[in-house]
């Protein structure tokens, strides 16, 4: 029987794939037992006793820690899948005319509703979002995640230049709307919610906007997002627009968004010195295959972060990406692997989505892992009971590319709806 005391508010039974903290292995318990508190911290972790009377939570599921999605275009929900050519050209193509219809209060309202519904069916149960510029929709999409019960981080995307002028906000304005969500929303909920400094790229912002946001990440200790070398083209023009800077990591440095707080998504087209620079300033990485296979970006080398000690994260970057589905992503993530001649297991993938995206948006103490002291953040996957031993398991979850819905997800021990 199992001890039920007060602080004890809920046990799962079943099988439990455990992240292991610090290294990209995954532990297979057969039959678990995840005991959670009141407050939804996980209490205790185990093999079940052969008496046990607990019955299974989620008949025929694997419980793995939430998905962790590093990376995601909230204001892209409904164009995911545009295919209208590579990157600069599909941001103007698609990607602005979109963004623009963010400013609309009832819009933005009614599209924060689908894609926290996108997350909550595939099993995320944190995300680092990119909202739009406008801070009417930052606003609504924070009150929707907080609604729900999901866990992230937010950013307003910071553009003062090189779009359309509706989704441009020159740096003062922009600045002062980023204090007011600051204050309004980072740390809610014992650190539920979290605001992000998040420029857009470095082609969307002024050297005075850049350093502006590096100031305000500095003045609260904030995270910080962006996009860094994702398209050849996209480099070239960032070169031209910053001709003083070595390269393109360089424009980040030199306003200070790169540090251990900051997360870069893609690092395609990288130099080993740019890679070992990020590893100095203990950066994270956002790697986003599927997004890269969409737009014809290129393939990420995830060996060289991974060797050199940096924090990987996967994302969907939908609109780019075609999937709220990280198990879709780490199917991508496997496949570029591939096509740079390098391979990745299952289990560095499962970890790498869940544990990994922890770790890289700065939430290591928090989630990410199915042990004592975390938040039970949760997920009961459907696995046919067929499928047995941990090396199958890992394997249905990377790459069964038809997978049903996700039976359950958990933030805190309670179930989202
Ligand atoms: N670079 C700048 N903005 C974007 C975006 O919205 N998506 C992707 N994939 N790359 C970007
Ligand atoms: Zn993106």
């Amino acid at each position: 029987m199992v001890d039920m005391s007060e602080t004890r508010a809920r046990v799962l039974r079943g099988r439990l794939l455990c992240p292991r903290p610090d290294e990209p292995r995954v532990d297979l318990i057969a039959d678990g037992l995840l005991v959670i508190d009141a407050a939804g911290t996980i209490v205790s972790v185990g093999a079940a006793p052969p008496d046990c009377d607990e019955p299974e939570s989620y008949p025929g599921a694997v419980l793995v820690p939430g998905f962790v999605d590093a990376h995601v275009h909230f204001p892209q929900t409904r164009i995911l899948g545009s295919a209208s050519g590579p990157l600069l050209p599909w941001l103007e193509r698609s990607v602005f005319p979109e963004e623009a219809r963010f400013a609309e209060a009832r819009y933005a309202a009614a599209v924060a509703w689908e894609f926290c519904e996108q997350l909550v069916r595939h099993g995320t149960t944190c995300a680092a979002i990119y909202s739009s510029s406008h801070a009417i929709a930052a606003e609504l999409l924070f009150t929707e995640l907080e609604r729900r019960g999901l866990r992230g981080m937010v950013g307003l995307t910071l553009m003062d230049r090189g779009a359309p002028p509706e989704l441009l906000l020159a740096a003062g304005p922009a600045l002062t709307a980023c204090e007011a969500l600051v204050e309004r929303w980072h740390g809610r909920d014992a650190d539920r919610l979290r605001f992000c400094v998040t420029p857009r790229f470095a082609l969307s912002c002024t050297p005075e906007l850049l350093r502006g946001a590096g100031d305000l990440a500095e003045r609260h200790a904030l995270p910080v997002q962006t996009h860094l070398a994702e398209n050849l083209d996209e480099i070239s023009a960032t070169s031209r627009a910053f001709p003083g800077a070595k390269d393109y990591l360089e424009v980040y440095e030199a306003h200070g968004l790169c540090g251990p707080r900051s997360l870069f998504a893609h690092c395609i087209h990288m130099s080993e010195g740019a890679w070992d620079r990020m590893a100095e300033r203990g950066a994270a990485v956002a790697h986003c295959p599927d997004s890269n296979f969409f737009l014809g970006s290129g393939c990420m080398q995830l060996a060289a972060p991974t060797r050199r000690g940096l924090r990987v994260g996967l994302g969907t970057d939908v609109g780019a990406g075609r999937s709220f589905s990280l198990r879709q992503v780490m199917a991508g993530a496997h496949d570029a692997a591939l096509a740079v001649g390098t391979r990745v297991t299952p289990e560095a993938l499962l970890w790498h989505a869940t544990r990994g995206g922890a770790r890289a948006i700065g939430l290591e103490a928090t989630v990410g892992c199915l042990a004592a002291g975390y938040e039970a953040d949760v997920v009961a996957l459907d696995v046919p009971e067929y499928v047995q031993g941990e090396a199958a398991l890992l394997d249905a979850i990377a790459f069964r590319r038809d997978a049903g819905p996700v039976r359950a997800t958990l933030v805190r021990g309670r179930v989202l709806r």
